[in-house]
């Protein structure tokens, strides 16, 4: 039987890019069937669009628009036009820091995931990690799950959990948080690239 196509994998970033870097690195190794057809961030400067380019991928930075939660629906369309064009598969948003709305979620039915720095359904929204230290939990972590209308709120594919330790600061959990982001965006990924239902 012949291998399947490589699964195109658009990624949606606002930040430093870790995540993303984990699924460049996974491919990279061959631990992942999948290639990055393109790297779109809502803001210019990110460092994830740098990234993205030093390593000889499509980018483009969408204009940012008049909200900072949002991008406005003709945005938003613009955005989901680019990925339709790059013939995109899977959209993930690694670290990318806006709601979702129509016209990407209608363009893109059930193939967008999120990865979230808490065990959904707790702390959903901003800063997760240090909402959960503030709250007192003794076990935080991460989830990746599908991206509806509701914020954080979709369907859960796959979680990890992460020990809140004695003496933690927000940015020692966050980066705890974050190492175990990086093997569990890319197993879910995989599980698409592999054909299976995730
Ligand atoms: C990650 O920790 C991700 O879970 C979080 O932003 C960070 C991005 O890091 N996402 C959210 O909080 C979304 N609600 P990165 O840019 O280094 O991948």
């Amino acid at each position: 039987m012949r291998n399947p196509p490589p699964l195109k994998l658009g990624i949606l970033g606002s930040g430093r890019g870790s995540n993303f870097i984990a699924i460049s690195d996974a491919i990279r190794a061959r631990q992942l069937h999948a290639t990055v057809s393109l790297v779109i961030s809502d803001l210019a400067d990110a460092p994830i669009l740098s990234l993205a380019r030093a390593r000889g991928y499509r980018t483009w930075a969408c204009p940012a628009g008049r909200f900072k939660t949002k991008l406005e629906p003709d945005l938003e369309a613009q955005l989901a036009a680019q990925l339709r064009a790059a013939d995109i598969d899977l959209v993930i948003l690694a670290g990318y820091m806006r709601v979702v709305k129509t016209p990407l979620l209608a363009a893109f039915p059930r193939r967008i995931i999120n990865i979230h720095p808490s065990l959904l359904p707790a702390f959903p929204g901003l800063q997760a990690w240090a909402q959960a230290l503030a709250a007192g939990a003794t076990v935080s972590g991460c989830t990746v799950h599908y991206v509806n209308e509701i914020l954080d709120g979709g369907d859960i594919i796959a979680q990890a959990r992460v020990p809140v330790l004695p003496g933690d600061t927000p940015e020692t959990l966050h980066t705890r948080i974050q190492a175990e982001e990086h093997w569990l965006l890319p197993a879910v990924v995989g599980r698409f690239a592999a054909g299976k239902s995730a």
